[in-house]
């Protein structure tokens, strides 16, 4: 067992063995540019489409669908500035969530800025967005509406189904971020029911600096960089090529082992709570609600403990991450804790632990054995 162990998956994946096996040959020999006619060009660009259709069959879209990207956050910027570009003489309403991920909220408060209204709809104790506030925010102005599949730091899943039957009723276009929930959730764009959903690389075993977004077709969006048409022109500049093929054979990886990882990592997250509780007991304090939760995420606070002295504390053994910043001995809770009205004391307690596709046992326990000792002892 190699230390320390990892357990922060919510936050980076490293990249598959059939991945990087499938990228290699892109890093050495092919690498034409995609736009060249000739053999070296035009392979690489069957390497983009054949990547491009590996990813549409992982969330049921047309492979014409999917636009790649370098990263989650540039396909949430792409599908939020760019709806509201290409529809801000219809209206300029734009309703989203207070507990999104800064790729969301940032965007959102620039288009603020700039003569957008946006509406944030709070959320429940655990997390969750209710539909019925949704459907009561929606106005003759509104053109979009941004909520994300499962949140990053609880794992809350939203209510993405329901969201999407308002979103249609009122034919408000509807974007998704599925960062977090592609490869860990069903991810089905039809039973979704969304007009555009984020997909981030290396939260599914693809390299980091590759992301791609999902428009439906008859979406209009416009498009944030302006050059050569890759892309359909939606998303200019020479292709990634290597990135994307390694996307594209995350995708297909992902699909081919869905149940077997998706147990994994929730057989491995629910042993890591039961060994906690039997050895803390009621010290341990779960946010969020594992019936509506990724399969690999647990945002558990400590009593009396401080989840930076906590997370350092262990840093030799175990990988994991705090639901505060601190800085210059200052801690800031995060906005999604605070969303959900954590007191202070339990938001800066907090850490989220995240499994794998392939953790083991034996790193749970070891987790367990080294997370409780650091407990007692720091809570004394
Ligand atoms: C839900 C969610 N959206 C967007 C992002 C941004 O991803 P990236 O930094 O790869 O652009 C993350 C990363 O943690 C995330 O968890």
């Amino acid at each position: 067992m190699e230390k320390p162990i990892y357990l922060d998956y919510n936050a980076t994946t490293p990249i598959d063995p059939e991945v990087a096996t499938e990228m290699l040959p892109y890093l050495q020999t092919h690498f034409g540019n995609p736009s060249s006619s000739y053999p070296i060009g035009r392979s690489n660009k069957e390497a983009i489409e054949k990547a491009r259709a590996q990813v549409a069959e992982l969330i049921s879209c047309q492979p014409e669908e999917i636009y790649f990207t370098s990263c989650a956050t540039e396909s949430n910027n792409l599908a939020i500035k760019g709806v509201a570009w290409a529809n801000r003489n219809k209206g300029r309403h734009i309703i989203t969530s207070a507990i999104e991920h800064p790729a969301v909220t940032e965007v959102c408060k620039s288009l603020g800025s700039q003569g957008f209204e946006i509406t944030w709809l709070s959320v429940d104790q655990y997390g969750r967005v209710d539909p019925e506030q949704v459907k009561e925010a929606v106005r003759p102005d509104t053109i979009l509406i941004t909520i994300m599949h499962a949140n990053n730091e609880v794992g809350t899943i939203q209510p993405i189904e329901e969201i999407g039957a308002i979103a249609k009723e009122n034919k408000v276009i509807f974007h998704t971020d599925a960062a977090q929930s592609v490869g860990k959730l069903e991810v089905d764009v039809e039973k979704l029911g969304v007009d555009m959903l984020t997909i981030a690389g290396h939260k599914l075993y693809a390299p980091k600096g590759i992301g791609a977004l999902f428009v439906r077709k008859g979406t209009r969006i416009e498009n944030l960089m302006f050059g050569a048409g890759q892309e359909k022109g939606i998303r200019p500049g020479t292709e990634n090529v290597i990135h994307t093929v390694g996307l594209g054979k995350a995708c297909e990886v992902a699909l081919r082992n869905f149940k077997q990882n998706q147990q994994n990592m929730q057989t491995s997250r629910d042993r890591l709570l039961n060994g906690l509780v039997s050895q803390l007991g009621n010290l341990v304090h779960v946010n969020g609600n594992l019936e509506n939760c990724l399969p690999n995420t647990l945002s558990v606070a400590f009593e009396n403990i401080s989840a930076h002295t906590l997370a350092s504390f262990i840093s030799r053994d175990v990988l994991i991450s705090t639901g505060s910043a601190c800085h210059s001995g200052e801690t800031t809770i995060s906005s999604v804790l605070q969303a959900m009205n954590l007191d202070f004391k339990t938001a800066a307690a907090t850490v989220r632990i995240s499994t794998g596709k392939h953790t083991t046992e034996e790193e749970i326990d070891f987790a367990v054995e080294i997370l409780a000792n650091a407990v007692k002892k720091l809570s004394l």
